[in-house]
């Protein structure tokens, strides 16, 4: 069904909290020497211009990303974590301007080191295009025109045996959510100790609310490392229960520090990307 682009959602509150994750998730891999593999299985165009129509059409980006470069821009001093992925935007826009914003590739691309390797995956024909013409060339980094679901496994375990997996799928439908469980489970049959990053949206579906308990059955059986599960809610479903109120993140064997760092960001990102008195987060662990 391919309906879902990116370019409407770019830099809206749901991918700061998933950039913002990612970042600290590739930082801490790059504690150690050895390479890694970041395996980027709905990989997305790379990277979005907010001043076409597709962004401008909702204005996502301005409930998001922007809320942060506000409060910058006012002279607050941001939390340390936050501030490094601001960084990272404004990077990315040459340090001018906010004009465009970076997807998950582009991210990845400033953090990984010459050792490391990004397999991103898009089947979107035009996001694939677009991905492919910003990847191209790059050490170390290649975009396949494949279904991400299914190549996750056979890009598992690296040679390195050190991995992240970046799973955002569309959700478009219902399907999506039980193949991020199957997808995930044989991907850590092969390799059980990937960093894997699972996000989801916080809305009114029942796959959707069973997700994190199947994600954390399927850790709690096969991860050595144990799990993280962080939500942000910003705001309230409409009145016929649609809309997206907030996003989760599922953690499948996540760095040791992470519970900490976004114990230490997520009153702000709540008190700044809030959009209603409720907004609220979640933080859960098992550690193991
Ligand atoms: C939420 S977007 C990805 C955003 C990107 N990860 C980022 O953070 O910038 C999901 C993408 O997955 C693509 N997609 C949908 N189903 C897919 C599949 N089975 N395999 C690979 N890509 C898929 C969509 O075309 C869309 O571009």
């Amino acid at each position: 069904m391919l309906a879902y682009r990116h370019a409407f959602h770019a830099g809206n509150h749901a991918d700061v909290l998933k950039h913002l994750t990612l970042q600290l998730v590739l930082r801490h891999m790059n504690l150690k020497p050895k390479g890694y593999r970041l395996i980027d299985t709905h990989a997305g165009a790379g990277g979005y211009s907010l001043e076409g129509r597709y962004a401008q059409k909702k204005g996502e980006f301005e409930q998001g990303v922007m809320r942060l470069l506000e409060r910058a821009a006012n002279g607050e001093t941001l939390p340390a974590a936050i501030a490094e992925y601001v960084n990272l935007v404004r990077s990315f826009n040459g340090g001018g301007a906010l004009e465009q914003y970076p997807g998950s590739p582009a991210f990845a691309q400033q953090l990984l080191r010459p050792q490391d390797q990004l397999r991103a995956f898009e089947l979107h024909p035009t996001d694939y295009k677009i991905l492919s013409a910003y990847l191209g060339g790059r050490k170390g980094a290649e975009a396949h025109h494949a279904d991400g679901f299914d190549a996750l496994k056979g890009q598992l375990p690296p040679p390195t045996r050190r991995a992240v997996v970046l799973m955002d799928p569309s959700y478009e439908g219902t399907a999506d959510y039980p193949r991020v469980v199957s997808a995930l489970r044989s991907g850590l049959e092969r390799f059980a100790e990937a960093v894997c990053i699972v996000w989801y949206p916080q809305v009114t579906k029942l796959e959707a609310a069973r997700l994190p308990q199947r994600l954390q059955s399927l850790a709690d059986a096969s991860a050595p490392k144990g799990w993280l599960h962080a939500r942000l809610t910003v705001q309230q479903p409409d009145a016929q229960g649609f809309g997206l109120a907030g996003s989760g993140l599922f953690i499948i064997n996540p760095p040791h520090t992470l519970h900490d760092e976004l114990l230490q960001v997520l009153p702000w990102l709540t008190d700044v990307l809030g959009q209603f008195d409720g907004a609220n987060f979640l933080l859960e662990h098992k550690g193991k």
